[in-house]
């Protein structure tokens, strides 16, 4: 019999697709990442076309092969995890039909109110955990109904972005309960594909995949992928997680009393439960997680990372060069300057609402703010300022966990963000928590990877291979915990009266 000894996380996110092969410890043998472009055609709208995931998971499995000269023979499985939501649609071939509408999207508020109306407000928290939401799938799936018929009567399998790319490895059409959680069609307590949801919505049972647990088999590399990829045919797929989940596994919060934050492009508090709680106001979610038979809440901020990345782009060209010339990225440098203002960026705050706001708003209306804007203000208070502002939302989400009696005592900080000793030092002091991070960077990556371990049966769950896996550094305790509530504080009032102004903002038309 063949020794295994490796596994494989592959992380399909909005910027890109990561690939990582790992040993059994979960150290790094080898990684690749290909980006690809996000579509903007309106404002609040956002695209992705799937075959560019495909290409990009192809090319990345085989580039890690390649680099590390491992063979093919020798690695376990592969696990998959990915960008939730996103709406792919495939006609009978399986060939993609249009672009995927993703979940930072922004379009569906019509088809929210036509959820409502044809699940009812209450039995939509009770079955989903959630009300209706422009981020999630079935909204987006209803838009294409109502604005391209054509392309919804060719439609015959509806996919997320990561089950897309299995069913390439694979040939199987399938999800898992972590990811098929935000698609609002799922049964959350009972974890399979609501009947009465789907029902109301009329949507056809045969369009959807096939429900497993995370850990679980759900195909195998068939030959055109071994073909594409350097993957040995039959090398099992498990069902992975979406991006946060998988996470979750990555960072060792798969019981009780754990809880990371993400800056991502998307931000995220995410807590583990083993008994399920749902906000009866909605306003964080309830999805499976990644551990069979538990779940999780979470609040997400549309616009964390993405805000910094924003500003880098529009007004860092001078940081950017510089960054080159001396081999550092430009959100070192960025850091750097945002480190010598004060808290409070010199009475500056930041609403970090660029593609709506989900937690605790649900407002697809509402957009960034700079408050408080003075001619003595440079670049500096704006980087640091747009921080604070994204750690504002992230303690918004912090506080409704609380509010609902999720409890943590420390909290894990993951992303690009996270791995910015300032962005943790903010967090610390408005989370008034202890902040650590993993050793690992790779968070969903080996996160889905530890998920191919257990389902190809080298451990026998998610915590023991957690324990082989998941290494954590010492925590950064909180500092300064008085004048980051102060700001906090005037940043809470600010949502409340603009919300009016966002929406006619958003019906203004010249
Ligand atoms: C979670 C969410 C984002 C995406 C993109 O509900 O929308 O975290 O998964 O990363």
């Amino acid at each position: 019999m063949i020794d295994m000894k490796y596994v494989i996380g592959i992380d399909l996110g909005t910027s890109g697709t990561k690939t990582v092969l790992f040993d059994l410890n979960g150290t790094v043998i080898a990684s690749a990442t290909i980006e690809y472009p996000m579509y903007q055609p309106q404002n609040g709208w956002a695209e992705q076309d799937p075959d560019d995931w495909v290409s990009a998971g192809y090319q990345t499995i085989r580039a890690v092969i390649q680099k590390s000269g491992v063979s093919p023979k020798e690695i376990a499985g592969v696990g998959i995890s990915g960008q939730m939501h996103g709406l792919v649609m495939l006609d009978e071939n399986g060939n993609s039909l249009r672009r995927s509408i993703i979940w930072c999207d922004q379009r569906t508020a019509a088809e929210c109110v036509e959820i409502t109306e044809r699940v009812g407000y209450d039995r939509l928290i009770a079955i989903t955990a959630n009300p209706a939401l422009t981020g999630f799938t079935a909204s987006k799936i209803l838009w294409v109904r109502n604005n391209e018929p054509e392309v919804y009567a060719k439609c015959r399998h509806i996919l997320l972005p990561k089950d897309y790319l299995r069913y390439k490895l694979t040939g199987e059409f399938a999800t898992e309960v972590s990811d098929a959680s935000g698609m609002q069609l799922l049964d959350i307590p009972n974890r399979r594909w609501s009947d009465e949801v789907l029902k109301a919505l009329d949507i056809d049972a045969d369009l959807l995949g096939k429900v497993y647990e995370s850990p679980e088999i759900t195909g195998y590399i068939n030959e055109a992928a071994s073909q594409v990829t350097g993957l040995t045919v039959g090398t099992p797929v498990v069902g992975g997680a979406g991006d946060n989940a998988a996470a979750a596994v990555g960072v060792g919060v798969v019981a009780d009393g754990r809880a990371f934050t993400t800056i991502g492009t998307s931000g995220v508090v995410f807590a583990h439960t083993d008994n399920i709680s749902i906000d009866p106001k909605g306003r964080v979610h309830t999805f499976c997680c990644a551990v069979p038979g538990a779940w999780h809440v979470m609040g997400v901020v549309q616009s964390a990372g993405l805000s910094l990345q924003w500003f880098r782009n529009q007004f860092c060209q001078e940081e950017i060069a510089q960054a080159k010339q001396q081999k550092v990225d430009p959100y070192f440098l960025m850091d750097k300057m945002a480190a010598e203002i004060p808290i409070g960026s010199n009475r500056l705050l930041y609403l970090p609402y660029l593609m709506g706001e989900r937690t605790p708003h649900l407002d697809p209306d509402a957009r960034g703010v700079f408050f408080g804007l003075s001619a003595m203000h440079t670049k500096s208070d704006l980087i640091r300022s747009v921080m604070e502002g994204v750690t504002f939302a992230l303690t918004d989400c912090v506080n409704i966990l609380r509010e609902m009696g999720v409890r943590f005592n420390e909290m894990l900080a993951c992303g690009g963000g996270g791995s910015s000793s300032l962005w943790r030092e903010m967090l610390a002091g408005c989370f008034n928590l202890p902040v650590r991070t993993a050793k690992s960077k790779e968070g969903p990556a080996l996160g889905v990877a530890i998920l191919a371990a257990v389902g190809t049966g080298i451990y026998p769950d998610v915590p023991s291979a957690c324990k082989a896996m998941v290494s954590l550094n010492e925590p950064q305790l909180p500092a300064n915990v008085d004048s980051y509530k102060k700001a906090y504080d005037v940043y809470k009032t600010l949502y409340p009266v603009l919300k009016d102004s966002f929406k006619s903002l958003s019906a203004l038309s010249i």
